[in-house]
Formats: structure tokens, C-alpha cells, sequence
């Protein structure tokens, strides 16, 4: 079963961006995304440099972690995150996705990641052209494609990932590469069918799916079971 699947029977993996969870009650909500069967966590770390809002570090990713088994990627919207790996790692999230438009030495950065024993992932923006990760590629676990600028949740998708999700999957195919394809802003119900049905592995869902009523139904709509 691929890492970021946490059942057999999936085959899309579903995963809450905390950015729209209740952070007076985490621990509450994040049981209720478990319950819903969700897949992972989508930690969304903002340093008011890279992107224009600020969120969390490591000292509440590390907070996270005690609250749950499951599987955390940080993706860490930052002008330097080589300069703040370590931290990070010792938080004990699972994977480390970093920009391709951050001001931080690439391949250099992943590979100390994995280092570190933590799983790389290197994401990019939407004005952002998929073959800027060429070269890359054969060293990342995940890539994590932004259907929205990065910066605040509860934008609307913006068409042209769906194209770069495909795009990944059959480089990956051909190369025999093993990276999960992950998509991220604005996914709901009808743009995680487009993600989907283009490759995608892993859905990540901010306000759509923490804001609905049911999220079990929520998570099993994004994986086309309901
Ligand atoms: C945007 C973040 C996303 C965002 C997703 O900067 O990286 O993870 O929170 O939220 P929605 O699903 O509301 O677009
Ligand atoms: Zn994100």
C-alpha cells in the first residue's frame, strides 16, 4: 500500500488542510477528521515573506503530532526553509514539501530532508511551468501541485494543474518514478473528480471539506465512492 494511503481500499487519499481547522479545539478536530477516514494532514506553514500571511512552525506542527498516528505533510510556503529543516523534522512530520519558486538551493534542499528522515516535496505555484521540475523529480516522494496562490485558503481552483497533474503522471510512468501527485487549493467534490481522473493521489481540501456538515461523506465524495 503507498505511504499515503491509509487504507487498502483507497485509492485517493484525502487530506484537511489545517488551515481551516478549529485551532482553539485541535485536538477535537482532528479526531473528527479521522473519524471521517481522512488520510493525512496538510500542515500549512506561512512566513509573511514568501506568501502574505502567517500561520504556524514547528512548535505547533509538533503539537499536532502528539494529537494523532497520522501521516503529517508540511508544507512549508517560506522565502528559506533550509533554514529551518531541522525544526521541522524534529516535529515530527512525516514528509517536508518545499517550493520550487523558494529562495532555497534545490536539489541540496531535498536531499537534506531526507536526511533528516523525513520524506521530500517540492511543490509549485500556478504561473509556475511543470517542466521548471525537471531534474528534480527522480528525488522527490511527493509533488505537490497549487491549483490556487498560495496564501489563504477558500479560493476558487484554477484550471490549469489539472494539465500538470497529468503531465506528472505519465513522466512518472515512463521514468518509473514513484512520487505521490498531490493538488492543492480550492478542491472540492467536482474539481477533486478533475484531479482525480487526471492522476492525482492525494486530494488536499482546506474549507470544502472541514466546513461540511458530514465529512465522512465529505472525504468518501472525494474519492468518488459516494
Ligand atoms: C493555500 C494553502 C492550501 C489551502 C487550501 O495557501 O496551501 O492548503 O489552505 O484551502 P482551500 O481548500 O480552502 O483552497
Ligand atoms: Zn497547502
Amino acid at each position: 500500500m503507498n505511504w499515503w494511503l491509509r487504507h487498502p481500499d483507497h485509492r485517493v487519499a484525502v487530506a484537511p488542510s489545517l488551515l481551516s481547522a478549529d485551532f482553539a479545539d485541535l485536538r477535537a478536530d482532528v479526531a473528527s477528521m479521522t473519524a471521517a477516514g481522512v488520510d493525512l494532514l496538510h500542515l500549512d506553514v506561512m512566513d509573511a515573506h514568501f506568501v502574505p500571511n502567517l500561520t504556524f512552525g514547528p512548535f505547533i506542527c509538533e503539537a499536532i503530532r502528539r494529537t494523532t498516528d497520522l501521516v503529517l505533510d508540511a508544507h512549508l510556503m517560506m522565502t528559506n526553509p533550509e533554514r529551518y529543516l531541522e525544526p521541522f523534522a524534529a516535529s515530527g512530520v512525516d514528509a517536508i514539501t518545499v517550493h520550487v519558486e523558494a529562495d532555497c538551493p534545490l536539489p541540496g534542499t531535498l536531499g537534506r530532508i531526507r536526511e533528516l528522515g523525513v520524506r521530500p516535496g517540492i511543490s509549485l505555484n500556478p504561473a509556475t511551468p511543470v517542466d521548471r521540475l525537471d531534474g528534480l523529480l527522480a528525488d522527490v516522494d511527493l509533488v505537490l501541485v497549487m491549483t490556487v496562490e498560495p496564501g489563504f485558503g477558500g479560493q476558487s481552483f484554477d484550471q490549469g494543474g489539472v494539465e500538470k497533474i497529468a503531465w506528472l503522471a505519465e513522466r512518472r510512468t515512463r521514468a518509473g518514478w514513484s512520487y505521490a501527485i498531490s493538488v492543492d487549493g480550492g478542491i472540492n467534490e467536482a474539481t477533486g473528480a478533475l484531479c482525480r481522473d487526471a492522476g492525482a493521489d492525494i486530494l488536499v481540501s482546506g474549507s470544502w471539506f472541514c466546513r461540511a456538515d458530514d465529512r465522512a461523506q465529505a472525504a468518501r465524495k472525494l474519492r468518488g465512492d459516494a
